[in-house]
């Protein structure tokens, strides 16, 4: 009798499932050739198809900006290596989009006919699609731990510049300890750990002088862009 193994899906917290897959650019091991670095996997449905292609160029042209962020890329779909390889091609040759052109995917591109890695991964949703992976995005940290999951359906491309902003808030939040409130950006208030980690709700009302306190479970304090982005660049 055929047996199917069944994955549950990885959640933020989690070690990244572990996966060996053939890619545009050789093999890899994942998490483990990435320890040290973040790495953001992300899946699309299909090559030669246009979100997708919209998204890669606009990707591969961000990358210089996520490698100084200490980030490396990697993509996966459930198309064959050859058909990986001639759509990149085409993207290089053919495309012009949005003042992009020329545009090469110096990334690794997973092949993934088998869907062994997106069932590990939950990025197969069947009420969207039988047959190609969803847009997911997951951040995982220089540990190999899932620090934020991200998913889009067929029809809508990513926010790349979000995707951007995910990473340096998660690495700012742990490199000050502190949490990003709404709609966050580097050089915005940050708001500081709540009551329990940091003293009784009156000692927090009364050293407020460099904090913004709304009540006593909600403070903020300023925190500079430069010394964001220093702490965050490349490490
Ligand atoms: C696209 O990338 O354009 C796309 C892929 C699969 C389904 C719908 C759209």
């Amino acid at each position: 009798m055929e047996s199917k193994e069944v994955f549950a899906m990885p959640r933020i917290g989690d070690a990244a499932p572990e996966f060996k897959a053939v890619t545009t650019q050789g093999n890899i091991h994942f998490p483990n050739d990435y320890k040290g670095s973040w790495v953001i996997l992300f899946s699309h449905p299909a090559d030669f198809t246009p979100v997708c292609t919209s998204e890669f160029m606009t990707f591969a042209t961000m990358e210089k900006q996520f490698e100084e962020a200490n980030c490396k890329l990697v993509g996966l779909s459930v198309d064959g290596l050859y058909s990986h390889i001639a759509w990149l091609r085409t993207i290089k040759e053919k495309i012009e989009y949005k003042g992009m052109k020329d545009v090469e995917v110096k990334f690794p591109l997973i092949e993934d006919i088998t869907m062994e890695v997106a069932n590990k991964y939950g990025m197969l949703m069947p009420g969207e699609s039988n047959t190609k992976a969803v847009r997911a995005v997951f951040f995982v940290d220089p540990k190999g731990i899932i620090r934020t999951i991200i998913y889009y359906p067929l029809s809508l491309g990513r926010n790349f510049d979000e995707l951007y902003r995910v990473l340096i808030a998660l690495k700012a939040a742990d490199e000050f300890g502190v949490a990003m409130p709404a709609d966050w950006r580097p050089g915005d208030d940050v708001i500081v750990p709540t009551a329990g980690s940091c003293g009784t709700a009156k000692e927090r009302m009364e050293s407020k002088g460099e904090m913004t306190c709304y009540d006593w479970f909600f403070c903020t304090k300023k925190l500079d862009k430069d010394e964001v982005m220093k702490k965050v660049l490349k490490k």
